[in-house]
């Protein structure tokens, strides 16, 4: 029997995508990350980092965690803070959604909200590092996850990689993973090499982010992307890469609810878009994973709203469903 909720994160289900790619020359199969029990991906760092921190006596009973997050980081610290009784100040700025400060305040989080970007850069990002460093420095016993910088954060991800390969019986010739601080790609990149696999890994970056392109721009779907090129960063960690608007991020998470019924965030969008991008690349009969990061539940009122999708991008409406009498394009319908 497993013993707590923790016990449960990881070891996801992948499932294989038969409906959204027709017709495909490849197999493509989905790494469902929103069955972790905060309901993303992030849920793996965040436990080994604070796995790590009490086991070598940095963090004790009396630590208080300060970490910036908007989303599914600070939910996953939130979760674990809460099993260990650690108390947790998650500091957001004020494009964060109400739903996911109701959902740190559930987990007993202290939500500290940043209301004005970095004078300088424009950049709410550093606004929320540059809190963080300021509520670290006042707090007695204050420690700092620090996601973009952590490699215990990467080192989470091996277990990902892990699962991926031991769940297609080694036989896995291209993951696709959405890329923020570079942990999910940089553990999934460490695994592949230290074990000489021919696995091709493709990193997802937003257009507009600095990650993979330095044309930074605004970008409305939070989840992957940065405004500042994260420390745990290196070109080499990906074989190639793909950017993908957010537009393309929307119609990618509408198709995959309309063809496979699976409700899954916005990074999953721009995954499975920047998959039918490459997919002339892809041999046939690989064997293809995409990492699918998180639940859709969280983007009810942005990405499945039809509302703020006109409102932000105007009517696109007409031009996705002509993509459905394309036969090369999978549906997608308002
Ligand atoms: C929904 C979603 N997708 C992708 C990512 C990127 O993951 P990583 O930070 O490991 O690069 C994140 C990070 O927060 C995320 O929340």
């Amino acid at each position: 029997m497993k013993q707590g909720i923790l016990s449960v994160i990881g070891n996801t289900p992948i499932v294989e995508l038969t409906r959204i790619l027709t017709p495909s020359h490849f197999r493509l199969f989905a790494k469902l990350e929103a069955f972790n029990p905060g309901g993303s991906m992030k849920d793996r760092p965040a436990l080994n980092i604070l796995r790590r921190g009490l086991e070598t006596g940095v963090i004790t009973g009396d630590t208080v965690i300060i970490e910036s997050s908007s989303g599914n980081m600070g939910i996953g610290l939130a979760q674990a803070c809460a099993y260990f009784g650690l108390k947790f100040i998650c500091v957001v700025d004020s494009k964060t959604t109400i739903q996911n400060i109701r959902l740190l305040q559930a987990y007993g989080a202290e939500v500290d909200i940043v209301s004005h970007p970095d004078p300088l850069t424009g950049e709410y990002l550093q606004a929320r590092l540059d809190r963080v460093r300021e509520l670290v420095s006042i707090t007695k016993d204050g420690f700092w996850p620090n996601q973009y910088s952590n490699f215990d954060n990467p080192a989470a991800h091996h277990k990902t990689m892990d699962e991926i390969v031991r769940s297609l019986d080694g036989r896995v010739d291209y993951v696709f993973c959405a890329t923020s601080t570079c942990g999910t790609l940089r553990g999934c990149s460490e695994y592949i090499r230290d074990r000489s696999l021919a696995t091709r890994l493709i990193a997802v970056d937003a257009v507009g982010s600095v990650i993979f392109s330095t044309q930074k721009a605004r970008r409305l779907v939070p989840g992957h992307g940065s405004a500042v090129t994260p420390p745990l960063f290196n070109r080499d960690l990906a074989d190639d890469f793909v950017l993908v608007d957010d537009i393309d991020c929307i119609a990618g998470c509408r198709r995959l609810a309309q063809t496979e019924a699976i409700l899954a965030g916005g990074s999953s969008g721009a995954v499975i878009t920047g998959i039918e991008r490459l997919k002339e690349k892809i041999p046939y009969g690989a064997t293809c994973v995409a990492i699918l990061a998180d639940r859709g539940e969280r983007y009810l009122d942005t990405i499945f709203s039809d509302a703020w999708v006109a409102e932000h991008f105007g009517d696109v409406f007409d031009h996705w469903k002509s993509k459905t009498e394309d036969p090369e394009c999978a549906t997608v319908a308002s």
